[in-house]
């Protein structure tokens, strides 16, 4: 997806969520202009039991919706997972892929972060794919050496036209839940790596979204979306209050 668009905020609820608790909170979100605003693109990520409340509440809105994981696999015998062309048919638009709590917690490695972007792009939905380093690699100078191994992985799997749909987002594992953001320096140097990694793969890819995640929140998403390859950001605790999220979007207006 390209960033010529504007900025992308993207909510990750994670394991959150109630189907009233959601209605309060989707409710806020459509009550303000600022989502309407050109210039900025919102989508909440969900648990998989809230797509069907979200094609209710969203459908024909300005806030898109998605999923936070999908099945490297088309059908099958695979118990309790959830295939690509289900969430596709309640309307949603994106699906978080090799996010790093997926990574340590489930097993999941480069290959099938690449496996699962093509299920998402094969059911015509928008990969948002997730890369960034543990705190002990940063501290042992391998943050560019782990990422480029991440996103290129993924990369090598997609054509141009497949690569060019793709969203990227960089959390470094550190600043994810910790209160401990990256600074706006710090994000920048590697969205500029990721920026180069992207233009190898082709001129027609250079312009993917690279999201910044890690403890985003409305006193640092102005100046981390006024970093040059900054596209936007995907936010975990600061989604789950409307008045955060809104204040966070409403950044993304003016960089
Ligand atoms: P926090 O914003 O809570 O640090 O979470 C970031 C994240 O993991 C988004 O996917």
């Amino acid at each position: 997806m390209s960033r010529k668009a504007g900025k992308l905020v993207v909510g990750n609820w994670k394991l959150h969520g109630s189907l009233a608790g959601n209605e309060a909170l989707l409710g806020d979100l459509l009550a303000s202009p600022v989502l309407s605003a050109p210039g900025v693109t919102a989508a909440v990520c969900v648990p998989f039991p809230y797509l069907a409340q979200c094609q209710a509440r969203l459908s024909g809105q300005v806030l898109g919706f998605g999923a936070q994981d999908v099945s490297a696999h088309v059908n099958g015998a695979f118990t309790g997972e959830v295939a690509a062309q289900m969430i596709a048919e309640f309307g949603a638009k994106f699906v978080i892929v090799g996010h790093s709590e997926r990574r340590a917690y489930h097993g999941e490695t480069d290959a099938s972060v690449a496996a699962k972007t093509l299920r998402v792009l094969d059911a015509g939905m928008t990969p948002i794919v997730c890369i960034g380093e543990t705190l002990a690699e940063r501290e042992a100078g391998e943050t560019t050496a782990v990422v480029t191994r991440q996103l290129e992985t993924v990369l090598a799997a997609l054509t141009l036209e497949q690569a060019a749909k793709i969203v990227v987002a960089y959390e470094p594992v550190w600043a994810i839940g910790t209160g401990k953001t990256a600074t706006s320096a710090q994000a920048q140097e590697v969205h500029a790596h990721l920026r180069s990694l992207l233009r190898a793969k082709g001129e027609a890819v250079v312009d993917v979204a690279v999201l910044y995640g890690g403890s985003v929140k409305p006193d640092n998403a102005a100046e981390l979306f006024s970093m040059a390859d900054v596209d936007g950001g995907l936010i975990g605790g600061a989604a789950l209050k409307a008045a955060d999220f809104l204040a966070i979007c409403e950044a993304g207006l003016s960089r």
